[in-house]
C-alpha cells in the first residue's frame, strides 16, 4: 500500500525537542499547504475521502488519533501517538481518522494546494477508480 511511516530525526536536548522538516529533504515532496485539525469533538471521524494526485505527510503533534489507510483491496489501521514519526500517504488512498483524543493537533504537510475536485469523496466512485488504474 502507498503509505509509509517514518521515524523524524529530533533535536533533543536538556530543553527538549524540535523537529524540523523540509521540502525535498525530509519530506519528499514540495510542501504547497500546511493543515491542522485540532479541538475535535468526542466520538468524531473525519476524511472519509482519497486524493488523486496529493501526497501528504500526517504528524500527530499532539495527543492521539486512529488512520484508517483503504487501497481499495487492503485496509491498515495505524495508531498515531508521537510527534516524532510521520505518516506518509501517497495517491489513491482511501482515508478516515477516527478516536481522537482531547488534546489531538493532527499536523499535515501537503504537496498541493487545496482543490476540492482533486477529492474523491464517495467509496464506491474510489473503488471503481482503483480498480480502473490497476488495468
Ligand atoms: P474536510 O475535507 O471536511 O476535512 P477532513 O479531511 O478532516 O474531513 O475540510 C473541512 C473544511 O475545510 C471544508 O470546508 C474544506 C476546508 N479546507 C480548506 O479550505 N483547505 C484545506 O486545506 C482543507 C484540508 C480543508
Amino acid at each position: 500500500m502507498n503509505y509509509k511511516l517514518m521515524d523524524l530525526y529530533v533535536y533533543g536536548d536538556r530543553r527538549g525537542s524540535l523537529v524540523s522538516l523540509e521540502e525535498q529533504r525530509d519530506v519528499p515532496f514540495d510542501i504547497k499547504r500546511v493543515y491542522y485539525i485540532y479541538g475535535t469533538k468526542p466520538g468524531v471521524e473525519r476524511g472519509k475521502h482519497a486524493h488523486i494526485h496529493l501526497k501528504q505527510i500526517v504528524v500527530c503533534v499532539s495527543g492521539s488519533c486512529t488512520f484508517i489507510l483503504d487501497d481499495g483491496k487492503n485496509q491498515k489501521e495505524i495508531e498515531l501517538n508521537r510527534p516524532d514519526v510521520g505518516l506518509y500517504i501517497g495517491e489513491n488512498i482511501w482515508r478516515e481518522i477516527k478516536n481522537f483524543s482531547r488534546d489531538c493537533v493532527v499536523m499535515v504537510l501537503a504537496s498541493e494546494y487545496y482543490d476540492e475536485n482533486e477529492y474523491i469523496r464517495n467509496y464506491e466512485k474510489f473503488k471503481k477508480e482503483v480498480k480502473c488504474l490497476a488495468i
